[in-house]
C-alpha cells in the first residue's frame, strides 16, 4: 500500500474537516477556519496521508515562540486504515519539525479514557506529563504526553 505523507494544500482542507467531524464534536466551521488562518504560517505544520486520490490522514503541529516547544493539535487516521504506521509517519515529520525550530519538547493531549491514542504516543517515545481535570467540552479528563526532543 502506497500512503504519501504531505503538506496539506488548500483543495485537502474539505477532507480533513470531515476527518475531524468523525472524531469531534466540534463545529465543522470552526475546524475549517482553524486550517484555513493557519496552515500557511511558517509555525505550523498540517500533514495529510494520501492514498491514491484520499486523504486518509490529517495532523497539526504548532510550534509556540514564548514557550519553545510544540504541540500536536490534531492526529487523525481514517478508521479503515489505522494500525499501519501512518499515524507514526506522521508523528516523525511532526518531530522533525519540531526539532528544525529548535523546540525542547513536543507535547500532546488526548483523551484520560483514549487507550488506544495513549498506547500510539507511548509506542512513538512520549511519557506521561500529567492530567487535565475537566478538559474536554463533554467533561472528559485530558492527559497530557510529551517527548522530549533534546534527547531523541
Ligand atoms: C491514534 C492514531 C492517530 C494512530 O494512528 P495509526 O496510523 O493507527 O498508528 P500507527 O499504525 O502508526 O501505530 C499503531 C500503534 O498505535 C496504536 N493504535 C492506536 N489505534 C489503533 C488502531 N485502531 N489499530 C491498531 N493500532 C492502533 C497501537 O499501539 C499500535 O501499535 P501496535 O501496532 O504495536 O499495536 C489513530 O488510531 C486515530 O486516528 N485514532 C483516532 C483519533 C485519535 O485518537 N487521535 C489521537 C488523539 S489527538
Amino acid at each position: 500500500m502506497i500512503v504519501r505523507v504531505r503538506k496539506l494544500k488548500k483543495d485537502d482542507i474539505p477532507s480533513c474537516v470531515s476527518m475531524v467531524a468523525n472524531i469531534s464534536a466540534g463545529p465543522r466551521e470552526v475546524t475549517k477556519r482553524y486550517i484555513e488562518s493557519n496552515f500557511k504560517d511558517e509555525n505550523y505544520l498540517m500533514l495529510v496521508a494520501q492514498k491514491d486520490e484520499n486523504i486518509i490522514g490529517f495532523s497539526t503541529v504548532v510550534y509556540e515562540g514564548w514557550n519553545n516547544a510544540a504541540w500536536i493539535e490534531w492526529m487523525i487516521v481514517h478508521k479503515s486504515y489505522r494500525g499501519k504506521g501512518i499515524g507514526s509517519k506522521m508523528i516523525k515529520k511532526s518531530i522533525v519539525f519540531s526539532k528544525e525550530k529548535k523546540a525542547r519538547k513536543l507535547f500532546v493531549d488526548t483523551g484520560i479514557k483514549d487507550r488506544k491514542a495513549i498506547k500510539f504516543y507511548k509506542k512513538n517515545g512520549f511519557k506521561k506529563h500529567g492530567n487535565i481535570k475537566d478538559y474536554y467540552i463533554d467533561g472528559d479528563d485530558a492527559i497530557v504526553l510529551g517527548l522530549d526532543l533534546i534527547s531523541v
